[in-house]
């Protein structure tokens, strides 16, 4: 789940059929070669190139298949032409990694401002065994998802917020971070050049995986003297495909995610590392993941691994407030305003484990799996089951309604889809 981050990148690997494709490159005059098959550079454009040619992505892109017969053609989403799509079982594509064909990437040094990025071909990356991301955890990593409509649009969902808690996590990990333009540009281009990725309508969408570290070496703890920006993608199923699943989760009363102070509130990697433990022996027992409690008072709930947690008694859903501890989460905050646009009473407060024992429902909220409602928790021993078979109505009508909206099945009211092409 991301909500659910290391669910999605958890399963198996599908071979890499990239190596099927030739590489590209913007020559002058707004024209681009082919490469022969044997060439091995990494870089295939820059920014600065595309920036140049002034042409949109996609444009830029259906240029260059026209003129290059060899090449895999890309479709036209606004055209009569079917979508070229990869060659692989969309019906089963799961939520393990399936590398793709091009990652982003760019870099810069400590004290400087990220300027230029380019695209290269999906691949293992270097790094000194001293790089302050491997030695110290300086690292950062955002998730969000494409859709591709059934008119051929692709959408993005409010990829701005991503940036913008990227860039407060760059803040909090001492890093340099893109701008809210940089990347979503970045972004962008890393969806277009893997169109072929993005699944059919209603059979899942492109999991979209920002990372930014201290990819210098260091030796003493120190930040990084270089800092790397990378995005890589892969096509995920959708989270539920015969209808929502409810998931049982355990309340963890000795270890903690966050305590105040620290960096709950970003998307750190330690973060991650760090709730393995509790995970992994709550899984091994049969449930579905771990709910936290505030260090502080061992009362109040956090959230769970990688997923935001929302209690419902009766018109009223309240969700724990953003202090420091919990990850602001994107998918949370539409909630939100989704509940709010459908007449429910919204509350962001402390919420305590006993009104979360006596809610009439209990609901996750997180990038992959969107809304995740809860059947059961299980505190001190005591289980505790909700609604019919654990899939509340609030749970199924706020699914569907920010599905729709993401999908661009439903009007866009909100503001919050960026279409790309
Ligand atoms: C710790 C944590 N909480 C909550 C979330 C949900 O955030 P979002 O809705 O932005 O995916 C995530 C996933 O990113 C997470 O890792």
């Amino acid at each position: 789940m991301d909500g659910g981050a290391a669910a999605v990148f958890a399963g198996r690997l599908h071979p890499n059929s990239a190596a099927r494709h030739l590489l590209l490159r913007p020559s002058h005059g707004g024209v681009v070669k082919l490469l022969p098959r044997f060439f091995t550079g990494k870089s295939l454009y820059s920014q600065h190139h595309l920036q140049l040619q002034k042409q949109s992505h996609f444009a830029y892109f259906s240029t260059y298949h026209k003129n290059n017969v060899n090449s895999v053609p890309l479709s036209s989403p606004a055209s009569n032409v079917a979508p070229v799509l990869a060659d692989i079982d969309w019906d089963n594509i799961g939520f393990g990694l399936t590398p793709t064909d091009y990652m982003y990437i760019m870099k810069c040094s400590q004290g400087e401002k990220f300027s230029k990025g380019e695209l290269q071909r999906f691949g293992n990356i270097e790094l000194s065994p001293s790089a302050g991301v491997l030695n110290y955890g300086q690292g950062l990593f955002e998730g969000l998802k494409a859709y591709r409509k059934k008119d051929g649009k692709i959408l993005l969902f409010r990829p701005e917020e991503n940036a913008l808690r990227l860039r407060m996590g760059a803040e909090r990990m001492c890093m340099p971070s893109p701008t809210v333009e940089q990347f979503v540009e970045a972004v962008k281009l890393s969806v277009v050049a893997n169109e072929k990725w993005i699944p059919p309508p209603g059979k899942g969408s492109l999991y979209i995986r920002p990372l930014l570290m201290g990819s210098g070496a260091v030796l003493g703890l120190a930040p990084a003297p270089e800092y790397t920006f990378l995005i890589f993608v892969s096509p995920v199923g959708n989270y539920f495909r015969e209808g929502l699943a409810p998931i049982n989760l355990i309340v963890e009363t000795e270890m903690h995610r966050a305590t105040p102070g620290g960096t709950g509130g970003v998307k750190t990697i330690g973060n991650y590392a760090a709730v393995l433990k509790a995970q992994s022996a709550a899984k091994a027992k049969g449930y579905s993941d771990v709910l936290y409690l505030d260090s502080v008072h061992k009362k109040y709930l956090e959230e769970v691994s990688s997923c935001n947690v929302f209690v419902v008694k009766g018109n009223l859903i309240s969700t724990p407030a953003i202090q420091g501890t919990i990850l602001p989460g994107i998918t949370r905050k539409s909630i939100l305003d989704v509940a709010c646009s459908q007449g429910f009473q919204v509350e962001e407060r402390l919420v305590t484990v006993d009104e979360l024992l006596d809610a009439d429902e209990v609901f996750c909220t997180g990038t992959a799996v969107v809304v995740s409602p809860v059947g059961s928790i299980t505190y001190l021993n005591k289980r505790v089951s909700y609604g019919r078979e654990g899939v509340g109505r609030v749970s199924q009508q706020l699914y569907t309604a920010l599905t729709s909206l993401q999908m661009g099945i439903a009007e866009d009211k909100m503001g919050w889809i960026m279409e790309i092409n």
